[in-house]
């Protein structure tokens, strides 16, 4: 008798995605953020990837909640939720960043710095489904904005343990 196949569940869809970004930090190191950015996209923009999950909206400023931290600690993947008009500080990464947008259209933009001088130099619209990605590099800056007028998930892996993530992650720059 054939299985009868039934779509991916909740659980099956993120256990599918974790899988495959467990499988891409294996990637070497400078292809990592593209590796993980490529095990995200087939599964970010499903309607049902984090259905369960308790993940509102903050009014106060935009909102992370921890979805895997990798036990050896070299990643972690997390949710961030923004209401219409929160955006995030312009900074860089001190560790490798992939990322997808689970609900809705976040606004990516991108800056250079130039004696101090920090300019807007692109901006890109990411919808559902697609996906960003960058190495460590503490000259690759950019803000992430939701300038829509509805709430943004978008999904986030980076090469730092959870724990870690608020006093390591980011390079902060003013503009
Ligand atoms: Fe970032």
């Amino acid at each position: 008798m054939n299985a009868i196949s039934r779509p991916a569940t909740k659980m099956q869809s993120l256990k599918a995605m974790l899988a495959a970004i467990e499988e891409a930090v294996s990637a070497p190191l400078g292809e990592r953020h593209h590796a993980v950015a490529d095990a995200i996209a087939p599964y970010v923009a499903d309607p049902s990837l984090l259905d369960g999950m308790d993940i509102p909206v903050n009014p106060e400023r935009y909102a992370r909640y921890e979805i895997h931290n990798d036990p050896a600690g070299r990643y972690a993947v997390v949710a961030l939720v923004w209401a219409p008009g929160q955006m995030s500080p312009i900074h860089a990464h001190n560790a490798w960043c992939s990322l997808g947008v689970h609900r809705g259209v976040i606004t990516e933009m991108y800056y250079t710095n130039s004696d101090g001088e920090t300019v807007p130099s692109a901006t890109m619209l990411r919808v559902a489904g697609e996906t960003s990605c960058g190495p460590a590099d503490p000259t690759l800056i950019h803000r992430l904005a939701n300038l829509s007028c509805s709430p943004v998930i978008s999904i986030h892996c980076y090469g730092v343990a959870f724990e870690r993530m608020s006093t390591e992650l980011n390079k902060i720059y003013t503009a």
